[in-house]
């Protein structure tokens, strides 16, 4: 059977293309790529270029943000993106702009790794300020916090997304699985604000909600990827795998760890066991093959750190002991490190 690259905690399900069916159609943006409703994207990968191709595909005018002249390059020797879904193709042509450019950002969407956040966002760091909303759309916590801090002025939101998306070249994505996606404010600014800035990115033709408790969608998506991601990443296994004995103790004694954490916190996570909520998610996408388990697989870094690391950084300043979710940690950090060699 066929597998859906993604999250773990993402439900995919077949798209059914219902209200778009223009496939082939080109379009172009006439917009300037300095124009305040710009959306800039840092990290057009995956998730990065799905939602470029959504926003584009919905007049909205967005601008790739390219880190070496090379990459600038591509875009003159192919200037679209291309979007495979459920079977059709559609195109759309996206401004391009340097890192090192000096014009200011005002709406910057990151969709990088977790890993690479820091690095990428201080690359265009000088075009950033208070007017600037800054929306960090990714898998794991700690880089949010790292993104508010950097820059403390500037509204700063967080989404999480169910969403599954693969590249199949270096402009060209697959959206394979329907999922949905919250946006919120992450600091003070963001809150003033409200979901007002993000309202393009509300209006597309993917499921998204704005969320005022953003910290809740954060940590649930955490927990659940705590839960599932790390283990199939060891095991070598699809996701539902876990749901039989020895992978189902193991996974009782992870989320365990992360509720004594939460709870520490006051960090609300489900209405009913969190155990609970990961075997709802492990039998949902049985068949898929979880992120981390795919980056081990192809030798690329995984952000585990970001993930089971994150609760251990939290558990440690709690002074909770998570042994299990430690060695989990540990195990996937060898994992990749021995695949480097
Ligand atoms: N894919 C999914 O289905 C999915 C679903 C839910 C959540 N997520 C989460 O979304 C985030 C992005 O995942 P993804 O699958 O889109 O990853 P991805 O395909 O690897 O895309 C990451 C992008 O970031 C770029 N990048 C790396 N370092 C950079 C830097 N220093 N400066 C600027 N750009 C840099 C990469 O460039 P290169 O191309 O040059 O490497 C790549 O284009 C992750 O946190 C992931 O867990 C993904």
């Amino acid at each position: 059977m066929g597998s859906i690259v993604g999250d773990s905690n993402a439900v995919s399900q077949p798209i059914s293309l219902t209200s778009w069916i223009d496939s082939g159609l080109l379009l172009k943006t006439t917009m300037t790529s300095s124009d305040s409703q710009s959306w800039h994207i840092l990290g057009a990968g995956a998730v990065g270029s799905l939602w470029a191709n959504y926003l584009l595909r919905n007049k909205q005018p967005v601008c790739i943000l390219c880190r070496s002249p090379e990459q600038l390059d591509a875009f003159w020797d192919n200037p679209f993106l291309t979007l495979v879904v459920d079977g059709q193709r559609y195109k759309s042509q996206p401004k391009t702009e340097l890192f090192s450019s000096n014009q200011p950002i005002h709406k910057l969407l990151v969709t990088t790794k977790s890993y690479d956040t820091l690095e990428a966002i201080q690359s265009v760091a000088h075009r950033i300020d208070r007017s600037t909303q800054i929306v960090v759309l990714q898998n794991g916590m700690g880089n949010q916090q790292s993104v508010a801090e950097l820059f403390p002025n500037s509204a700063v939101y967080a989404g999480t997304t169910t969403e599954g998306a693969y590249r199949t070249g270096p402009h060209q994505v697959v959206h394979a699985g329907r999922g949905k996606t919250w946006f919120g404010p992450f600091n003070k600014a963001a809150n003033d604000q409200g979901g007002e800035p993000l309202q393009a990115l509300l209006d597309l033709d993917l499921v998204s909600d704005y969320e005022d408790s953003i910290h809740t969608r954060l940590w649930q998506k955490l927990a659940i990827n705590c839960a599932i991601n790390g283990l199939t990443a060891i095991h070598d296994c699809r996701n539902g795998k876990l749901l039989e004995s020895p992978y189902l103790e193991e996974m009782i004694q992870l989320c365990d760890e992360v509720e004594l954490v939460a709870a520490k916190l006051n960090q609300p996570l489900f209405p009913h066991p969190l155990i609970d909520a990961a075997k709802g998610v492990a039998k949902a996408t049985g068949e898929n093959l979880s992120s981390m388990l795919q980056d081990v697989r192809h030798q690329r870094q995984t952000e585990i750190s970001s993930i089971n690391g994150f609760l251990c950084r939290q558990a440690e300043q709690l002074s909770i002991p998570v042994p299990h979710n430690q060695q989990l940690t540990e195990r996937v950090l060898k994992l990749s490190a021995e695949q480097d060699q």
